[in-house]
């Protein structure tokens, strides 16, 4: 019989966090690892109308996951999936695909920005119909299924499914469709932006260059930026996705698109410069020597929707992260709509967007996507830009810079410590608690405390809430800390401290923002007595 039921035992670790359950790729290697969650996603969603979408972003171990995959849901009665050819569908196409398709769901593997090879990480996360991430209670309810499997089932003794051309095949009952993962995302693009108007600009010499990072993005900005487009092909960089990434972090910031950095800091820069992640949902967007921080471009974007043909008819609300700059706040108070804070996590944003009540969003750790899919978006936030810059024939830094003028600048900055015991950034975060009912008033050298809190948040459209999302700190001149513990790390624990202040004088918005900040990163880590709890008189990354 080709399809088994093979008894197994549970394992201890098998919550989801942030997105999906990440771990080693040595771990999902161990027998039995895979199967146990992906029996625990199908045990807990069911197949539905049985059709599934499937993909991931190429890194070490995706090819094998995948044929596992394919078995076991034939095994578990789904009537068709459709897999990305080579394996591969970056997070947005794999969002687009479900909606196109009204799959009832999909199953995309990916680690994200996380290092992959041998070495390095791999994850996995099941989304929902309406393309996004499997909200809480949907994550709990697997991992609560994972504590108490003791069984799952695959078809066995078949040849894998061969991945690399377009073709149908067959596998017991179930039709296995493999489609090409960029066709129906680029043609959602086309419907957004003006590519006539992108195009022209190309041509009358809008020059980018834009860094794949050796992981899944390369095939999709190769369809767009080049032939769509007309790019000429030099605009790529690292645009073969490798599965270990070319021995590189797949993570679009200045830390780690160094090469990108240098181009966009040399004498013959383009003038617009953009990097995506590992699974192709992050974007940095850069002009000419300028880097644009995430939390200014979802303002920016938000401040111009009405030149773009897919926003011309205007913006129901918006909404960011909680640790996001409040940056878009502003510009939400300007138009008389809607900013919703919500807490970190991309699946947050799902009901909003499902219910109509935002049409943009984005997060301060180079996230930023719309309501034409359920998932952050990395290629759609570059195309925007680029359209922006066509529409306003205008820099990247021209652009920003009036809107400071306009609205302020929120100077921002992350700081990070990372691999921190896990007990130490516990107790860190539970003395801060203990402590935020007396804080307002107090001041930390020169600035004053008005408010602290545990950010809770209570979706406005289901009236689910979530607690301990993370502790604000307001303080004068609308300044903020935010100290949060990352849910997507693999190895202790990350603190991730968030800082911003605001600057309305146009003639103090060209500062360092390690400068402008340095009163309120002082009184950061002095209020959390960061090296008591962690033993770190320094944050690993700065961003
Ligand atoms: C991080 C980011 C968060 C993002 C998530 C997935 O999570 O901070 O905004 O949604 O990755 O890309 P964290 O490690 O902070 O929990
Ligand atoms: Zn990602």
């Amino acid at each position: 019989m080709p399809i088994r039921t093979i008894p197994t035992t549970p394992f201890d670790d098998q919550r989801p966090g942030t997105s999906g359950l990440r771990k080693r790729v040595s771990r999902f290697q161990e027998p039995r690892y895979l199967e146990n969650f992906v029996q625990s996603i199908f045990d807990t969603v069911g197949t539905g109308n049985g059709r599934l979408i499937l993909g991931g972003d190429g890194r070490f171990h995706n090819r094998e996951a995948i044929q596992t995959i394919l078995r076991m849901a034939a095994a578990n009665g789904f009537r068709e999936v459709l897999v990305g050819a080579g394996g591969l569908l970056s997070t947005p196409a794999a969002s687009c695909l479900i909606r196109h398709h009204h799959a009832h769901g999909g199953i995309i593997l990916s680690a994200s920005h996380n290092p992959g090879g041998p070495e390095g990480d791999f994850g996995i996360k099941f989304n929902t119909a309406n393309g996004g991430p499997a909200p809480e209670t949907v994550t709990e309810a697997i991992y609560a299924r994972s504590k108490e499997i003791d069984a799952y089932r695959i078809v066995e003794g078949t040849d894998d499914i061969p991945l690399e051309r377009r073709a149908e095949h067959r596998l017991e009952g179930m039709r296995v469709e493999v489609i090409d993962p960029v066709e129906t995302y680029a043609t959602l693009m086309e419907s957004l932006f003006d590519f006539d108007r992108i195009r022209d600009a190309l041509k009358g010499g809008l020059s980018l260059r834009f860094d794949a990072m050796h992981a899944v993005t390369g095939p999709y900005a190769r369809e767009i930026l080049v032939r769509r487009l007309g790019a000429p092909e030099e605009s790529l960089l690292h645009a073969t996705p490798l599965p270990d990434f070319g021995g590189g972090h797949p993570d679009p910031n200045q830390a780690h698109a160094r090469e990108l950095m240098a181009i966009m800091q040399g004498a013959d820069a383009p003038a617009f410069g953009a990097a995506s992640d590992g699974d192709g949902d992050r974007n940095m967007i850069l002009g000419r020597n300028f880097f644009v921080t995430p939390s200014d471009s979802l303002a920016v974007l938000a401040a111009n929707a009405h030149l773009v043909p897919g926003y011309a008819d205007g913006l129901p609300g918006v909404a960011r992260s909680m640790p996001t700059s409040r940056a878009v706040d502003r510009v939400a108070e300007r138009m008389g709509i809607p900013c919703y804070e919500t807490p970190t996590g991309w699946k947050f944003f799902g009901n909003l967007l499902d219910a109509g009540r935002i049409r943009l969003c984005g997060e301060e750790s180079f996230g930023t996507s719309s309501d034409h899919v359920r998932e952050k978006d990395g290629l759609w936030a570059v195309l925007f830009w680029l359209d922006l810059l066509a529409a306003r024939n205008e820099g990247v830094e021209a652009i920003v810079r009036a809107h400071w003028r306009e609205y302020g600048r929120n100077y921002y900055t992350r700081h990070d410590y990372e691999g921190v015991d896990a007990d130490g950034a516990r107790a860190l975060m539970e003395a801060l608690r203990e402590r935020l009912p007396e804080l307002p008033g107090q001041r930390l050298g020169e600035l004053e405390v008005v408010s602290a809190d545990d950010f809770a948040y209570t979706d406005p459209v289901d009236g689910s809430t979530s607690r301990n999302q993370g502790i604000r700190i307001g303080l004068e001149r609308e300044g903020r800390i935010v100290y949060r513990l990352s849910g997507t790390g693999t190895v202790g624990a990350t603190l991730r401290v968030y800082i911003e202040g605001v600057e309305e004088d146009p003639a103090r918005q060209d500062r360092d923002p390690q400068q402008a900040l340095a009163g309120e990163i002082a009184a950061a880590r002095e209020l959390a007595r960061i090296e008591h709890f962690t033993g770190r008189s320094a944050p690993s990354v700065v961003t």
